[in-house]
């Protein structure tokens, strides 16, 4: 038996007492991941990114393990939520214009001391100081530098378009702003290099475009890490107390753990290791979060049809960000329906024995936009479902 037939009889096993669609964890691949993002992280401190897991318990799991520091959350109305629940230390990684959040923010010492929130822009500063109205707690602010790779000159541009900051004056001169304005404290800085950390470098039977990656990826790290320890120099001149410098995501833990002026790391996605994951030089994970169809009908020779599916991920669309049919392997989508909404057909040889009732395991393309499709988790220990958990959507929570 191949380990991916063992697996697919351990998760049939674990769950046949349960009707399809489902989601399900693998705590021992889950928990195996989490290690080695701190092995790779080489000693820096790792801030898991909740977006990539959406779900409390997880998250709470995650923390529990040494290594781990804190949530990089992606909304002020989850940041405040889980803030309220007992998380005490929640960097916002992307900027609010939650006025109401901010409100709520400015008036309560105990989520005012546990969120830090995200600027590039005076104008953020000023809507945050506008929102607060008679909030005074002190508000955490961290700022965000811009990562992408400029070559020739500027005209060619690699990576997100996220932060307007790239030079280490820019960055110390919004830190004059937020020094000079009351009620507002620099804790931290925070740049993401997700052309490097986010896109993989290894892709099956593309070794031409995999070295191109790998050429840019190297270029990007390089002035990177000379960027960013210029900028940390710039930004601690202004603000000598900063607490942190965050960097990174799942598939550069150990290039940006090595950078000196990075202080932790953030990563999520390495957790439940979806497909898109697949494909680095720098590490591989095990298969954490899979979700089941149950097969519904037999249209013929050689196809099955399962129930829903069509659950793509976000980012430029494309065949990349389906999830894949993982388990029975050898199973494809019809290049004419693709994963349905409510019906999806898959082809192969494999399709011929299954029968009605049977599930397909799936894989996402993403992290925790898995969760946003199922209100529970069912947690796998070897061959047995242990318990199960709700996601951010069971919780009656969805927060983008
Ligand atoms: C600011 C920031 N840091 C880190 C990450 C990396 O997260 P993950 O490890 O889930 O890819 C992301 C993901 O988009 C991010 O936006």
């Amino acid at each position: 038996m191949t380990p991916r037939a063992a697996d697919r009889a351990r998760y049939d096993r674990a769950t046949a007492h349960l009707d399809a669609p489902l989601a399900v964890v693998d705590l021992e691949a889950f928990d195996a991941n989490a290690d080695d993002l701190v092995r790779r992280a080489g000693g820096k401190p790792v801030r898991v990114a909740s977006k990539s897991v959406r779900c409390r318990a997880l998250l709470e799991r995650v923390l529990a393990r040494d290594g781990f520091v804190g949530i990089m959350s992606f909304t002020l109305d989850e940041s405040l939520w889980l803030a309220r629940a007992g998380f005490e230390d929640v960097l916002l990684a992307y900027p609010s214009v939650d006025r109401g959040g901010f409100a709520e923010l400015a008036a309560d010492a105990k989520l005012a001391a546990a969120v830090t929130v995200m600027v590039d822009d005076p104008a953020q500063l000023e809507l945050i100081d506008r929102a607060r109205g008679g909030g005074a707690e002190e508000i955490r602010v961290c700022l965000e530098l811009d990562t992408s790779l400029r070559l020739l000159g500027g005209r060619i541009r690699v990576g997100a378009r996220r932060s307007p900051l790239r030079e280490p004056a820019q960055l110390a001169e919004l830190a004059r702003s937020v020094a000079r304005r009351p009620g507002f404290r620099l804790v931290g800085l925070m740049a993401y290099e997700g052309h490097v950390a986010g896109v993989g470098d290894a892709l099956a039977g593309r070794p031409v475009r995999s070295r191109a990656i790998r050429l840019m990826q190297t270029a990007a790290r390089r002035e990177l890490a000379a960027r960013r320890a210029a900028v940390v120099r710039a930004v601690r001149a202004v603000a000598p107390d900063l607490e942190f410098v965050n960097g990174g995501g799942t598939g550069s833990v150990q290039h940006t753990a090595a950078e000196e002026a990075v202080t932790e790391i953030a990563a999520g996605s390495g957790l439940f290791a979806p497909r898109l994951f697949d494909n680095y030089t720098s590490f591989s994970a095990r298969p954490a979060a899979l979700f089941a169809q149950p097969v519904v009908r037999r249209p013929g020779v050689g196809v099955v049809t399962v129930l829903g599916g069509g659950y793509p991920a976000s980012g430029a669309a494309g065949v990349d960000r389906l999830p894949v049919p993982y388990l029975p392997e050898g199973l494809r989508y019809d290049p004419m329906e693709g994963p349905g909404e409510v019906q999806t057909p898959l082809l192969g040889a494999a399709a011929d024995d299954l029968l009605v009732g049977d599930k397909v395991w799936f894989r996402h393309a993403k992290a925790g936009e898995l969760c946003e499709r199922f209100d529970r988790l069912h947690l796998i220990e070897g061959d047995r479902a242990t318990g199960e958990v709700p996601t951010y959507r069971g919780e009656g929570r969805t927060f983008l």
